[in-house]
């Protein structure tokens, strides 16, 4: 399924002043595809992926899902698309007091009405069940879908965000940041993680890192934002030499060395 941006901008209000955060940008995403999103604090990633999840509007240009302007469609329209896509923050938001499965479980409720929601997280469904063990398997913690989400390393919390969004079967999964709060070790292995799931069925994944060695050896098509605007979109292997020094010139990206691979890009340095 086709997912793209068109001239997209967006404006937010901050008292009485107007912030761009977005100045009419285009990108295309193909179904399957693997994008790492790079660009410095403020350059308009999470606000790229608040778009594409429609949890906002822009103010200009359109957002298009298979072909169809987002703006376009009815409440449950949107609600289908929505479905349809998979979000991870780099805060799990996952419900403390619950375990690991009922967590997962509530992957699902997207799809339910409220009653159908309360029961099925208590009393699930024999297929819920299914689907929310098969998901946590995957993600290498059916031993702990017992346990409390408090009770769980960082890791794991963001192993069962990521089960939670297998739940829904998703087409697309977007990533926000979201290994920015684990150690490089974890990060890698769940960024490793992620990709896996997503190669295996064909799902499109969009993911923003600040670490570059990771991103750029993990991940075939790099798009790095700066101030709002699209400063390069392409093979991965493109960025080197004076398009890499820029990506990091004036701010937060880090230089993570991959743990894996051929080394490629083993001249990172922080500048910032
Ligand atoms: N809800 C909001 N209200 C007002 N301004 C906002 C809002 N959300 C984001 N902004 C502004 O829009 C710009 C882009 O923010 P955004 O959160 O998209 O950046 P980001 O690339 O995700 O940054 P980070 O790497 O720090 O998460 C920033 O200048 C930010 O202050
Ligand atoms: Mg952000």
């Amino acid at each position: 399924m086709t997912y793209s941006v068109e001239s997209v901008t967006k404006f937010y209000r901050q008292g009485h002043a107007r912030v761009r955060a977005l100045n009419g940008i285009n990108l295309k995403f193909a179904p399957g595809e693997h994008v790492a999103l790079l660009g410095h604090s403020g350059a308009g990633k999470s606000t790229l992926f608040r778009l594409l999840n429609a949890t906002i509007r822009p103010s200009g240009g359109a957002v298009l899902f298979e072909g169809c302007d987002v703006g376009g469609m009815s409440g449950a329209e949107v609600r289908g698309m929505r479905r349809r896509i998979g979000t991870i923050y780099q805060q799990h938001n996952l419900v403390p007091s619950l375990t690991a499965l009922e967590n997962t479980l509530c992957g699902g409720l997207g799809r339910w009405s409220l009653a159908h929601t309360i029961r099925g997280i208590f009393r699930p469904h024999k297929s819920d069940m299914e689907k929310a063990l098969n998901a946590l398997e995957s993600v290498g913690l059916a031993d702990k879908r017992q346990a409390r989400a408090d009770e769980l390393s960082g890791g794991q919390q963001q192993r069962v965000a990521i089960a939670r969004a297998l739940m829904q079967d998703p087409e697309v999964i977007l990533a926000d940041e979201p290994v920015a709060s684990l150690d490089p070790g974890l990060a890698d292995e769940i960024i490793s993680l992620l990709t896996r799931l997503a190669a295996g069925s064909r799902r499109t994944l969009v993911i923003s890192l600040h670490t570059v060695g990771i991103a750029l050896e993990r991940f075939p098509r790099a798009v790095s934002l700066r101030l709002g605007s699209v400063e390069f979109d392409g093979p991965s292997s493109e960025v080197h030499g004076e398009r890499l020094r820029n990506l990091y010139a004036g701010g937060n990206l880090v230089s993570e060395q991959p743990t894996h691979g051929s080394g490629s890009h083993n001249n990172f340095k922080r500048i910032s």
